[in-house]
């Protein structure tokens, strides 16, 4: 498992090719998409320089992660990969097409893992002719400082394709916990509620953004706040991943918040568009 390819480079498919690099690996960086590929391979760069400034990495080991990268805008060069790891939209329909093609491209050993945060691993692998080597693998972002990645064995997944994503995760330096595949997962199954309730508990006039924040940063001593890290997640996602709890439990304590709806429908999507619970330059 030397080759592997990332499709998506967003905010986690850039930081997944990134640590990936970092550890050793051959990577191939793919988006459809050149201007968001140029940012990715770009974002990647200005992190190392970063990491190479305070000391954390030499001069030669940038240049060598780099020179593990290429970027990519075909998804033939899945064909020479171990592993690809989607990280496109988190929209079933995309996901599923970008599925179908690798199944059709990469040779048979090949293992096909998805980032998604909340979409049914077992309804992705169905798909492909290869469910058992279909698999979550749910880094957190930002990804070269988060130590968690949670994989998700789907119905059908092996034994084999499980272990060999849990030796991986070690090698990158990452710790895994192995969960089934039940809506949300685990992380995003506690978290997802726990903001929606923040934006419940604003929606109601208990208390003001930063207040709200306050309370669970210095009572629950979280590192951040909800609201603070719906911003960051995006409104968007954090709306869709509500509401495939709310769909895959049938259970009302998932609804999504109107006022989090509200936000979403007027374009403020968190600090990826300047405007959520807070503004950003
Ligand atoms: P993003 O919007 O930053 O990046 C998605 C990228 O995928 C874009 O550059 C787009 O051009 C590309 N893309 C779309 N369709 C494609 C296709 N068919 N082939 C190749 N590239 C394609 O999104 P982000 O935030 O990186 O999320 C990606 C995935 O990771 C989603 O499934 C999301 O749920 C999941 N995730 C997101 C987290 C977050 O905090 N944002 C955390 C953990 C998982």
């Amino acid at each position: 498992m030397k080759t592997i390819m990332v499709i998506g480079a967003g905010q986690m498919g850039s930081g997944i090719a990134q640590v990936f690099a970092q550890s050793g690996f051959d990577v191939y960086l793919n988006d459809m998409n050149e201007a968001a590929l140029n940012k990715g391979m770009n974002n990647i760069e200005k992190l190392l320089t970063r990491a190479v400034e305070k000391g954390r990495m030499t001069d030669d080991q940038m240049a060598e992660t780099l020179n593990r990268l290429t970027p990519s805008t075909g998804l033939e060069d899945a064909s020479n990969c171990d592993v690809v790891i989607e990280a496109v939209v988190e929209n079933m329909d995309v996901k599923t097409s970008v599925f179908k093609q690798l199944d059709e491209i990469t040779p048979a050993h090949t293992i096909l893992a998805s980032n998604t945060s909340s979409l049914p691993i077992t309804e992705i692998a169905s798909v492909t002719n290869r469910p058992e080597k279909v698999i979550g693998m749910h880094f957190m972002n930002p990804v070269p400082v988060m130590k968690l990645v949670e994989i998700i064995r789907g119905l059908q997944t092996s034994n084999e394709t499980y272990q060999a994503i849990e030796i991986i995760t070690h090698s990158l330096n990452k710790t895994p916990v192995e969960v089934n595949d039940f809506p949300g997962f685990v992380s995003n199954r506690i978290l997802m509620p726990m903001i929606n309730e923040a934006i419940y508990t604003l929606y109601e006039g208990v208390a003001s953004v930063e207040d709200i924040d306050t309370v669970m940063k210095l009572g629950m001593n979280h590192p951040m706040g909800p609201l603070q890290l719906a911003d960051f997640i995006g409104l968007d996602t954090c709306l869709y991943i509500m509401e495939v709890l709310h769909e895959g439990f049938g259970d009302s304590k998932y609804r999504p918040c109107p006022l989090l709806r509200k936000y979403v429908k007027a374009g403020w999507l968190g600090k990826k568009s300047g405007r959520g619970f807070y503004h950003y330059e």
